[in-house]
């Protein structure tokens, strides 16, 4: 039993790799629905999600040791007795909570949140999703009179069902808005503001350690924030390295070191790394872009990608932007630094001549700019630009789009080759644990150096595109 199975539940699928015998093998895939049964509201029904979760550990076999990624902000509310969940699980990209957290911020608690938790108000983060399920999901209250509701982040509940504890981690609490990012602690201050019941929040364990045993045996030993895994399965280990997983969203984290820090404008948002058992915690800085990945799965289904991810790439002459062609990936909202939710996807400089190719040139490239307006923003509060970048996710296999994002930051980008550094990030999260020496390496890094580095004024001109879709309808 020298296996270790790392589980990747993320926010469109589930994956589980094992490593054992020196040899990393994908065990299985499992997609589970995205379910909306409003615009902006985004679900996912939990018990799906578990049972595949369930599938891949029966498939994988018997392990010594398993480890969790999770999607971060997403929440469960659950029955502690049944462990059954009360309704779909709320997803982080769930908009619905936008005017109750508007209302908080009219009362002054935004100086709160970003004080005790470094984290603005806005829907993405946990504290207003469980609020909401305590208010909307059916027998919540009366659950919680009897003692029986649980409230937490996916993690939380998966572990409760698979491990047998209801527990999660810094990396995870610090996504909740509920967190004292200095003492690591739910805060009752917090809890009060967003109205959710402290006691029925699960406990707080290092990232590593012990979350329970797994029906097949499996100690779980480690559970973490996949953002937060993949930094890890980059090796950022040192304060200023930096990396951007292009997945669903954009997320760039820096880490900082043994301290939270704050660019005091809550654009960035400061976030526990990870802590490892019996050792204080790192802290990183994050900047995320609510659609990356999403932007490019909405061209194919708006019909523009009909040769698939390949015509990602192939394109010639100047760039979009150079040409005056932009379009801002907001589809969503606008993440950080700006948190602007009310901004919509645009697309700016389009004629007679502009055909489907130069439309995916310029959602490539926008999302490039935008990400290189997240690590500008991280430069800035970390005091420089002198660690690694670092980047994973589904769109750094266009060459395209990696040549425009090095030349955009105009610094080297290290691009991982595996398929899932998240998981390679739990896998040596596990390791470590264990107190096993040996660490898979992702394979086929390949180092992307600046070839003809975007020049400041296209950074402004796509800077004004922002601007101006901020500003649309009524702004
Ligand atoms: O903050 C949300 C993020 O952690 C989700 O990541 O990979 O599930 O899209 P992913």
């Amino acid at each position: 039993m020298s296996g270790v199975l790392a589980l990747d539940q993320g926010t469109t699928s589930s994956k589980a790799y094992l490593w054992r015998d020196g040899g990393l093998t994908l065990v299985g895939q499992r997609k589970h629905r995205q379910i909306r049964p409003r615009p902006g509201w985004v679900e996912h029904d939990a018990g799906e999600i578990l049972s595949h979760l369930g599938e891949l550990l029966r498939l994988a076999g018997p392990c010594a040791a398993v480890g969790l990624a999770n999607q971060g902000e997403t929440v469960v509310a659950w029955d502690a007795e049944t462990g059954q969940p009360l309704h779909h699980a709320i997803v982080w990209q769930d908009e619905r909570t936008a005017d109750a957290l508007a209302r908080l911020k009219a009362q002054g608690v935004e100086a709160l949140t970003l004080e005790r938790a470094g984290l603005p108000l806005d829907a993405y983060f946990s504290a207003g999703k469980l609020r909401w399920l305590l208010d909307h999901a059916e027998g919540a209250r009366a659950l919680l009179r009897q003692g029986r509701l649980r409230l937490g982040t996916s993690d939380a509940f998966f572990l409760h069902r698979l491990a047998g504890w209801c527990a999660t981690d810094p990396s995870t609490a610090s996504r909740t808005s509920l967190m004292d990012l200095r003492r690591l602690c739910w805060d009752a201050e917090l809890c009060a503001a967003f109205g959710v019941p402290v006691e029925c929040l699960p406990e707080i364990r290092p990232t590593t350690g012990d979350f329970g045993v797994t029906a097949g045996g499996a100690r779980v030993v480690a559970s973490v924030v996949d953002q937060q895994a993949s930094l890890f399965g980059h090796g950022c280990r040192a304060a200023g390295d930096l990396k951007i997983t292009f997945g669903t969203g954009a997320f760039a984290l820096g880490l900082t070191g043994a301290a939270p820090v704050s660019d005091n404008t809550g654009g960035l948002l400061p976030t526990c790394a990870w802590q490892m058992e019996g050792q204080p915690p790192l802290f990183a800085l994050d900047g995320g872009m609510l659609t990356a990945g999403a932007a490019v799965e909405w061209l194919r289904d708006c019909g523009l990608l009909p040769g698939g991810h390949a015509e990602l790439d192939g394109f010639t002459g100047p760039s979009a932007i150079q040409r005056g062609l932009a379009f801002v990936p907001a589809l969503a909202g606008l993440g950080s630094p700006h948190w602007d939710r009310a901004t919509r996807g645009t697309w700016l400089g389009l004629d007679l001549s502009t055909g489907p190719a130069d439309l995916r040139r310029a959602v490539l490239e926008g999302i490039a700019l935008r990400a290189a307006e997240l690590v500008r923003s991280l430069h800035g509060a970390l005091g420089g630009g002198t660690g690694r970048i670092a980047v994973d996710g589904g769109l750094s296999r266009s060459g395209y789009f990696t040549q425009f994002l090095a030349d955009a930051l105009d610094a080297p980008v290290e691009v991982a080759g595996s398929a899932d550094v998240t998981a390679l990030g739990v896998l040596h999260l596990c390791l470590e644990a264990l107190g096993r020496p040996e660490r898979p390496a992702p394979d086929g890094t390949r180092r992307v150096l600046p070839e003809a580095p975007v020049p400041a004024a296209l950074h402004a001109r796509f800077a004004r595109a922002v601007e101006l879709a901020r500003g649309w309808p009524g702004g």
